[in-house]
Parts: C-alpha cells; sequence; structure tokens
C-alpha cells in the first residue's frame, strides 16, 4: 500500500487529496494546524508547515516510515485589496514563507522518507499566477511572486534530487472552488483532484522538474 502525506489536509483541495487517495487504497498521512478541530479520520498529524519545530517534530515522528508521495498543498493567497502604492511588505513576507519557503523546508525534513519509497515523488502545488511567462496581468504582485518563488525552488529540487530517484513535479490545480478559490470559481474540489490524481498516477523520473495543468497539460514557466 502507497502512503501520501499531506500538508493543509483539513479543507479545500488539501482535504480533497485526502479523501480521494483514501477511496483509492492508499496509508494517507494527513497533516494541518489543528488536528483537533479538523474533524478528519484516519491518521493525522499537528503542522504547521512555517515552523522549524513543527516540521522538525514530524520528521522524528515519522522516521524510518517511506513516504511515496510528499503532497505539499498548504498555501495561502494573502491580501487581496492592495495595488502599487499600497503594498504590504510584512504580508507579503508571510506570503513567501508560506507558499515558497515552507513547501522546501518539509521536502528537506522529509526527503529520506519520500528516497526510502517505492514511487519517489514530491508535489507541490502552485500555480498558473506563478508563471512569469503567462503573467500579462498587473496585480497580485504578492501572490505571483511566492508562486513564481516556489518554482524556480522546485525547478531546482527537481535537478538536485534526480540521482537519488526523487521527481519534483509543480501542478495548477486549476480555478477552484475552495475558500481561496471563492465560489465563482471555474471547477469544484473533485474535478481538480481527480485530474491532478490520473496525472500523479503516471509519474515516472523522466517528469521531475514539469509544471503541469491539473489535466495533464504542461504549463509554460
Ligand atoms: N483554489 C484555487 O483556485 C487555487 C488555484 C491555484 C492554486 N491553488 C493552490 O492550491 C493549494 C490549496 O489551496 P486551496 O484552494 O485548497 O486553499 P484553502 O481552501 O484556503 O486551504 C488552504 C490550506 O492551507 C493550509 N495552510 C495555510 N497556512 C498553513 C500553515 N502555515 N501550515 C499548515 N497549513 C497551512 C490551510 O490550513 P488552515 O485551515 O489551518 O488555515 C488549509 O488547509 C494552495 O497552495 C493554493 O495556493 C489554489
Amino acid at each position: 500500500m502507497p502512503t501520501v502525506l499531506i500538508t493543509g489536509a483539513n479543507r479545500g483541495l488539501g482535504r480533497g487529496f485526502a479523501e480521494r487517495f483514501g477511496e483509492a487504497g492508499w496509508r494517507v498521512i494527513a497533516t494541518c494546524r489543528d488536528p483537533e478541530s479538523a474533524g478528519l479520520g484516519g491518521e493525522v498529524h499537528a503542522l504547521d508547515v512555517t515552523s522549524d519545530s513543527s516540521v522538525q517534530s514530524l520528521a522524528s515522528a515519522l522516521q524510518g516510515e517511506p513516504i511515496d508521495l510528499l503532497l505539499n498543498n498548504a498555501g495561502i493567497y494573502g491580501p487581496r485589496d492592495y495595488g502599487f502604492g499600497s503594498i504590504d511588505y510584512d504580508a507579503w513576507a508571510e506570503v513567501v514563507a508560506v507558499d515558497a519557503l515552507a513547501p522546501v523546508r518539509v521536502a528537506e525534513a522529509l526527503s529520506e522518507n519520500v528516497a526510502a519509497s517505492d514511487r519517489k515523488l514530491m508535489v507541490f502545488i502552485s500555480s498558473m499566477m506563478g508563471s512569469i511567462a503567462q503573467t500579462g496581468s498587473g496585480d497580485s504582485i504578492i501572490y505571483r511572486s511566492a508562486k513564481a518563488c516556489l518554482n524556480a525552488s522546485v525547478n531546482v529540487l527537481a535537478n538536485g534530487l534526480k540521482s537519488r530517484g526523487i521527481a519534483c513535479v509543480l501542478f495548477h490545480p486549476g480555478w477552484v472552488r475552495t475558500d481561496m478559490g471563492g465560489p465563482s470559481a471555474a471547477i469544484d474540489i473533485t474535478t481538480s483532484v481527480r485530474g491532478m490524481v490520473n496525472v500523479i498516477d503516471r509519474l515516472t523520473l523522466e517528469d521531475s522538474g514539469r509544471f503541469i495543468n491539473y489535466d495533464g497539460f504542461d504549463i509554460p514557466w
């Protein structure tokens, strides 16, 4: 039975992933900031992805346990009502900490677990908004730049971890009806998660370094 570890598994896409992999017979290690209020069944660990001590505690608890798929999903959008002239730099730093630095921190802490597994996959939920090639917009500098930082970091990780047989892949989940995506978003959680899991099921080391839409098409960097 393969094992998946998911960050931010208490709601939104993370919860959708936990349910989907559970139905498919995977061992699901769900993580979230507040397991007490999450209402998740099964194996749940506390994890604040921005806290070094929280990440290290999880890594200690899971020492020696193979993780086939590390799913770095947790993320925040940050402020929405601002523009050039009213940028909140503390908020920008927080979004970079959650969306760009934390996924690498978690990957670093759990890399031995992934290396010890059969599938050896690290998946990072990014956003098309982090694509420099596709950004023709002058808004949302905070979220866009944080996801672009994640994309650049995962590109480096993909090259660095290939020799250990670990594949690192980025996904755009689509514009999804979650708390972050809002009620007007284009697709529901089931459609997004089903699409990404179909792609994940077929990933090999050859795919490492790809930036993929939820439906399997590559996204320009
Ligand atoms: N929805 C979309 O349209 C869309 C589009 C592109 C990309 N994405 C990306 O998809 C991923 C999931 O987003 P979503 O739409 O499911 O958002 P969501 O419904 O707002 O859920 C965000 C999740 O991240 C968790 N999280 C935030 N900060 C955390 C931290 N410091 N430590 C641990 N967990 C933390 C939240 O936990 P709490 O409940 O504790 O806050 C929650 O579980 C994100 O990376 C997002 O950027 C979403």
